[in-house]
């Protein structure tokens, strides 16, 4: 595996890989401290690809002032040996300074699908996301790029992005990768003391619990709050948002005559954890 840090060397070892016999590239975009929910992704690129490009990138435009980019796990070494033995082709690893040079000044806004949820939480998340997904996409070219079903509106925003702007890239989900116990598995999970741990399990047992009585028929408001109530008697709070939404459009719904999601965001300490459900359409 090559780790490479610039431009230039990027695309010389792109031109390589690509003349040198089975020409399909896919790209798995990261922040890094990697764990088996990324791999999976890897594992799923593979099987669309001949070699994996995966980035290592700590954007940070996606984060807001108050946030934890300063905090954000940072573990290129260990990351790298994982990538390694998985066999992707090159680690890019660029710096700040390569990916916003002096005088940057450019940002993709996508409309719509970024206004609620996450949008609604985190002003300016998805301008940040949306700007760096898009310059990876030009930057590797790849035939086909692989997010995580975890932040389900990023793959949402990724996707409209791709049609708005005719990015020729095919996108894919990933299911979410979870720990035995349920608990969506998050680089941001590093931060919960064992105690949180041991209760954040009550977030999917809650979200999951939620699903089951929507598919049954219940009414959807009466299910949300009992689902948010669970949540808070666990210990979390504040909670942002449990909302019932077009698993498309992101838009909020109280009935299944089409696919939807489940989606959650909630503070467990300093920890902000987010997941998402399926919800099978009843009509
Ligand atoms: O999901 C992430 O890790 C990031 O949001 C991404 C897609 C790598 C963009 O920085």
């Amino acid at each position: 595996m090559q780790l490479i840090r610039d431009i230039a060397s990027l695309r010389e070892a792109l031109f390589t890989l690509r003349t040198g016999g089975g020409g399909r590239i896919a790209l798995v975009p990261t922040m890094g401290a990697l764990h088996q929910g990324h791999m999976s992704l890897v594992r799923a690129a593979k099987e669309r690809a001949d070699h994996v490009v995966v980035s290592i990138f700590v954007n940070p435009t996606q984060f807001g002032p108050n946030e934890d980019l300063d905090a954000y796990p940072r573990q290129e070494a260990q990351d790298a040996a994982l990538l390694e033995a998985e066999g992707a082709a090159i680690l890019w690893a660029p710096s700040v300074a390569e990916m916003y040079p002096a005088g940057f000044a450019t940002s993709i806004g996508v409309g719509g699908v970024t206004a609620p949820l996450e949008g609604a939480h985190r002003p300016g998340h998805f301008d940040g996301v949306a700007t760096i997904v898009c310059k990876l996409f030009n930057q590797v070219g790849p035939d086909v790029a692989l997010f995580g079903e975890k932040d389900y509106q990023q793959l949402a925003v990724i996707r409209r992005m791709a049609r708005d702007l005719d990015l020729p890239v095919d996108i894919v989900g990933v299911p979410t990768a979870r720990a035995e116990d349920g608990l969506a598995l998050s680089s941001r999970n590093a931060y919960l003391s064992v105690d949180e741990r041991r209760r954040a399990v009550e977030l999917p047992a809650a979200m999951r619990e939620a699903v089951a009585r929507l598919e049954a028929g219940e009414e959807a408001n009466g299910v949300l709050a009992e689902a948010r109530a669970r949540i808070e008697k666990a210990g979390f709070g504040p909670v942002d948002y449990v909302e019932l939404a077009d698993a498309i459009s992101l838009e909020p719904v109280r009935t299944l005559a089409h696919p939807a999601r489940l989606l959650v965001a909630a503070r467990l300490g300093k920890t902000r954890l987010i997941d998402n459900f399926h919800v099978k359409s009843t009509k």
